[in-house]
């Protein structure tokens, strides 16, 4: 980890915390809560390592209020959680459970008592079951009743909620959830999930008018993206890394800026209608980058469904996860969304970015995370490098405030800048939130440095 001061980030630049609500709300069925997609898949045998659900997570929904304190003690200013579908409508369609919404009010509240800006995310993979038993995003339905969904949560939150993001990583839904069946709903379609995206994307732009017609704040997208890193120099290699760069990072982007879509072996564009390209392109505010890893990619073998292999990266530190740490990844792939898109590119906030490690309290209770430390110590010196490259990125949320349930891997992957004890739900800060708290406290205009 460098010695070196932190060089300072821009004044109002936006220091925040993410999570999900499938990973930390717990509370299942309260208030008129309807199963979603996640409920049905770890319910289903073998789907997550250690057997575990969602049902309780961290159970945030009875601690929302100790949650929202341990955000203020951190001194974020920003807070980007994500709306339950649900709770709002638990069969997916018709009028809003007023029950459910009255959650996220609370919360909402909560927040901006406490000085911080509620950032929410309208879709963080919890599609009412429902609507999967319907054909979920393979079918065009689900992307007007997400506009529908929209539409009720802004009229009930839109005078409070100061950034609204629209989907969560609608690639990484689409290929694990869709592509090859590792998270809910638990799909083995390859190529033939392209509809996934389209409709995610039809869906998207039509709840960014839904929004737009109930609240005057900025709305955004939050899409992973990943720097491709060619192994290998020969033809083959260079069109898988080609054919890779438009699956991961163009295919939910190109579109989205008015590009439409990049070119994908295997894509049956028959499910675009007309118009569709321009409602997708409605413009946006902010672009959510939310940044893990570089991945390493070369020719696939002659018999693979894939038109590329996806290969490990030698020669960084990893992570629970075994993620490579690639700071240098994350100044590359903000140079690249600048290059590629130039003057179309809105301003950028980071929406997550953090890493997981086998956090254990020591004798006295006290959680030692040095690790990650380092892991945002060097991803906030990459931001502040891609600033001075003239990226123009206007925020940081870390993923995650809370250790929480991690999807397909349960309880076993622990990303918090705060401990959570799953059998009795105790909170305990980690080193990495004192650390930080003090890191935000001296940004602060007029803190000496
Ligand atoms: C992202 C997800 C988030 C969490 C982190 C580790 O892909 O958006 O919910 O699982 O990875």
């Amino acid at each position: 980890m460098s010695t070196a001061p932190m060089p300072e980030f821009p004044a109002g630049f936006r220091w925040g915390v993410s999570t999900s609500a499938h990973q930390i709300e717990g509370a299942a069925t309260a208030a008129g809560r309807g199963p979603s997609i996640w409920d049905t898949f770890a319910h289903s045998p073998g789907r997550i390592s250690d057997d575990s659900s969602g049902a309780v997570a961290c159970d945030h929904y009875h601690r929302y209020a100790e949650d929202v304190a341990l955000m203020a003690g951190l001194g974020v200013c920003a807070y980007r959680f994500s709306i339950a579908w649900p709770r709002v409508q638990p069969g997916g369609t018709g009028p809003a459970n007023t029950a459910g919404l009255d959650f996220y009010d609370r919360l909402v509240d909560e927040l901006l008592a406490a000085g911080i800006d509620p950032v929410a995310t309208l879709y963080h993979w919890d599609l009412p079951q429902p609507l999967e038993d319907a054909g979920g995003w393979l079918n065009r339905d689900t992307a007007t009743r997400f506009a529908d969904y929209a539409d009720l949560t802004a009229t009930r939150l839109g005078d409070r909620v100061r950034l609204w993001i629209t989907l969560n990583e609608p690639f990484i839904h689409m290929s694990l959830g869709y592509g090859i069946g590792t998270h809910a709903p638990g799909r083995m379609l390859l190529f033939d999930a392209f509809p996934v995206a389209h409709h995610q994307l039809l869906g998207h732009g039509l709840a960014v008018a839904a929004l737009r017609a109930r609240s005057t704040s900025p709305v955004a997208i939050a899409n992973n993206y990943s720097p491709v890193r060619v192994l290998g120099d020969s033809a083959a290699d260079r069109a898988a890394g080609a054919a890779y760069e438009a699956l991961h990072n163009r295919l939910f982007t190109d579109p989205l800026l008015g590009r439409g879509y990049p070119e994908l072996p295997g894509f049956d564009p028959s499910v675009i209608h007309a118009g569709d390209l321009d409602t997708i392109a409605a413009p946006i505010d902010v672009l959510g980058v939310n940044y893990y890893n570089p991945t390493g990619v070369r020719a696939a073998e002659e018999d693979s469904p894939l038109p590329f292999d996806l290969v490990g990266l030698d020669g960084y530190p990893r992570t629970a996860f075994d993620w490579p740490v690639a700071p240098d990844g994350l100044r590359e792939l903000l140079g690249w969304l600048r290059d590629t898109y130039g003057d179309a590119l809105p301003p950028i906030e980071i929406t997550e970015s953090g890493c997981a490690y086998d956090d254990v309290p020591d004798a006295d209770g006290q959680v030692a995370d040095p690790d990650r430390i380092a892991y945002l110590d060097g991803h906030l010196r990459a931001v502040r490098s891609a600033i001075d490259d003239g990226v123009d990125v206007r925020g940081y949320f870390v993923w995650s405030l809370l250790d929480n349930w991690e999807w397909a891997e349960g309880f076993t992957k622990r990303f918090g800048l705060v401990h959570v004890d799953y059998v009795t739900r105790a909170r305990t800060p980690k080193s990495s939130y004192t650390w930080l708290r003090d890191l935000i406290a001296a940004s602060r205009p007029g803190s000496a440095r």
